[in-house]
């Protein structure tokens, strides 16, 4: 992409964008209403879909033995994820102008803040203190190849595909994700 700015191409820096892409669009949802905010809803399910599933494959599975402690460190944020994720469906159900919708959005932004900051916090700069450049750069691939499934911004024909996502096919969404980040990195998985 031209316009992907080169400090992305460390993995940190990218998560780290994405969290902060994850935010704003926590703000457009809780800002917009109607059909502006079913479809920024669709953008942030795909985004976090996207973005928790390539840390779970390239960035948690390295983190555990990168340094000491690493294996409490993530075994504590796949659990935050667990419990996101399980927020993250019970949303999905939810009509966004139904009036259930914005506490459960608010308890669902609760536990992702908490978690991002946690990763932040206790994951990434031991990440980056630990791994050489080329080795952060190989893992920026995967996540980037992962990022190209979650428009943050809308684009026609994305839109009115992610409009009907439901359960099903987000879960089918994590499995791509999986295919595309392990195909990106040269894995078999
Ligand atoms: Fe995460
Ligand atoms: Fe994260």
């Amino acid at each position: 992409m031209p316009d992907t700015p080169a400090s992305d191409g460390d993995v940190v820096t990218l998560l780290m964008r994405q969290h902060g892409d994850i935010r704003t669009l926590f703000d457009e949802v809780e800002r917009a209403s109607g059909d502006e905010r079913r479809a920024a809803f669709r953008r942030l399910v795909r985004l976090l879909a996207v973005h928790e599933t390539a840390e779970e494959e390239v960035l948690h599975p390295y983190a555990r033995t990168a340094f000491a402690g690493g294996r409490d460190v993530v075994r504590d944020r796949l659990a935050e994820e667990k419990e996101a994720k399980e927020l993250l469906s019970r949303l999905d159900d939810v009509d966004p102008d139904d009036p259930k919708f914005l506490p459960a959005l608010a308890a669902l932004r609760t536990e992702v803040t908490r978690h991002a900051r946690a990763e932040e916090r206790y994951e990434f700069p031991h990440v980056r203190r630990h791994t050489a450049p080329g080795r952060l750069t190989g893992m920026a691939a995967g996540v980037r190849a992962a990022e190209a499934m979650a428009p943050t911004r809308p684009h026609p024909g994305v839109e009115s595909a992610a409009e009907n996502m439901a359960l099903g096919p987000l879960a089918a969404l994590v499995d791509r994700t999986r295919d595309t980040v392990r195909k990106a990195m040269g894995k078999d998985g």
